[in-house]
């Protein structure tokens, strides 16, 4: 059951290790709902998330699509890996689920992916980092998204990975000040990786960053992690 009408809103869900956020957006991308949010059930298995998701549903309004940012590796709508929710994840078909319950046509995501797709200006390399539960990222060329890239669990810094050097365990342990300085040598090294023309940084936490960025960094604002959603249909507004 696929819609091809172009004027079909959109509900846009992000899963997080800590937060579950919902909102519906029109085509264009704009919001027509407010941004609702319910934190994450403990333990946060496949049912109990979609029975946040239920519930949080019921306060937007009418959709007729869903898009969904889910905080691990997504291929084809099946869940490969979910470092920080409910191992039941692995091998779970979340968009053919979601679409079941919500009976709306379904496209899941990295919720990373989502995010940058929210921010991207669509030119050169672009590299998006969010920084929340997790640590999440990713690469676009020319607005085309290199999916699943995972840096969260690559060796960073002394034996550690980023996502244990600078996800919300790691903040909480060490202070904004240490986090801070970690963040600058992670950056640098993205950096020297990569060789980005625009490097983002979002998720929950981008606004205890305080360090003096270069030109071609930008602070984004987590909403985005919501309005990259309309991007997953993007094939479908062409036609
Ligand atoms: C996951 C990524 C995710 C990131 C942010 C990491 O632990 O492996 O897939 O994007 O957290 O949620």
């Amino acid at each position: 059951m696929l819609h091809t009408n172009a004027s079909a809103r959109t509900l846009s869900i992000d899963i997080g290790g800590s937060g579950i956020k919902v909102m519906v957006l029109d085509k264009s991308g704009a919001p027509l709902s407010e941004r609702v949010r319910l934190d994450t059930p403990q333990p946060a298995t496949p049912e109990a998330v979609l029975n946040t998701i239920k519930q949080l549903v019921m306060s937007v309004g009418e959709f007729e699509r869903i898009s969904a940012g889910f905080p691990g590796v997504v291929r084809m709508g099946v869940i490969e890996t979910a470092a920080n929710l409910h191992p039941d994840w692995i091998g779970y078909n979340l968009a053919t689920e979601l679409s079941k319950r919500l009976q709306k046509a379904t496209r899941v995501i990295n919720d990373a992916d989502m995010q940058g797709l929210g921010a991207i200006s669509g030119q050169g390399v672009e590299l998006v980092i969010t920084l929340g539960t997790g640590f999440g990222s990713a690469l676009f060329v020319d607005g085309k998204l290199v999916p699943n890239l995972e840096m969260a669990h690559h060796r960073f810094r002394k034996g550690e990975t980023y996502e244990e050097q600078l996800g919300r365990a790691a903040l909480e342990k060490v202070g904004e000040q240490k986090w801070n300085k970690r963040l600058q040598k992670a950056i640098n090294s993205l950096q020297k990786l990569f060789n980005y023309d625009f490097l983002y940084i979002g998720g929950g936490e981008a606004k205890l960053v305080k360090l003096p960025l270069a030109q071609n960094i930008k602070i984004i604002s987590n909403l985005n992690g919501l309005l990259g959603g309309i991007a997953l249909w993007k094939d479908l507004e062409a036609l």
